[in-house]
């Protein structure tokens, strides 16, 4: 099935020049990229966005971080573009994550991960939503 998802080149990787690498590796792993835009993120934003990881001790410093300069926020599209997305990312932890994946090519940290991807058919719709709020009106 074609899906949607959404994809953020988080701060620490915006600041290394990293986004063409980012990008283009999405773009050979035959993902279209439908819709782009670099901001800096408000505390406001943050928090929504991350809203479902409120109660964890990671919160605070996970706002801060995603504040403290700008990223790339994309909607990307191909087949299984969901779970593709989360397989190229690797896992939360670069430690964990399987070689040749972004986050254990490029992430500095657990926290400073280098990219976000939608979990699920539900995160998707909400996150592309949250920050393309136009696409979906449109379809
Ligand atoms: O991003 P992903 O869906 O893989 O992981 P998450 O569990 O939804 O956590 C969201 C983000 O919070 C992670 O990507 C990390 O940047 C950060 N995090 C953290 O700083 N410390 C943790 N123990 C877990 C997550
Ligand atoms: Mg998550």
């Amino acid at each position: 099935m074609i899906e949607k998802t959404l994809s953020i080149i988080k701060p620490d990787a915006v600041e290394r020049n990293l986004i063409g690498t980012i990008v283009g590796r999405f773009e050979k792993e035959g993902f279209k990229v439908v819709a782009m835009k670099l901001q800096r993120l408000t505390k406001d934003d943050a928090k929504d966005f991350y809203i479902e990881h409120k109660a964890r001790p990671f919160y605070n410093s996970l706002v801060e971080y995603m504040t403290s300069g700008p990223v790339v926020l994309m909607v990307l599209q191909r087949e299984n573009a969901i779970a593709k997305n989360r397989e190229v990312m690797g896992a939360t932890n670069p430690a964990q994550a399987l070689p040749g994946t972004i986050r254990k090519e490029y992430a500095l940290s657990l926290e400073k991960n280098s990219v976000h991807g939608s979990d699920s058919a539900a995160s998707a719709a909400r996150e592309v939503e949250f920050f393309f709020p136009e696409l979906v009106r449109g379809c």
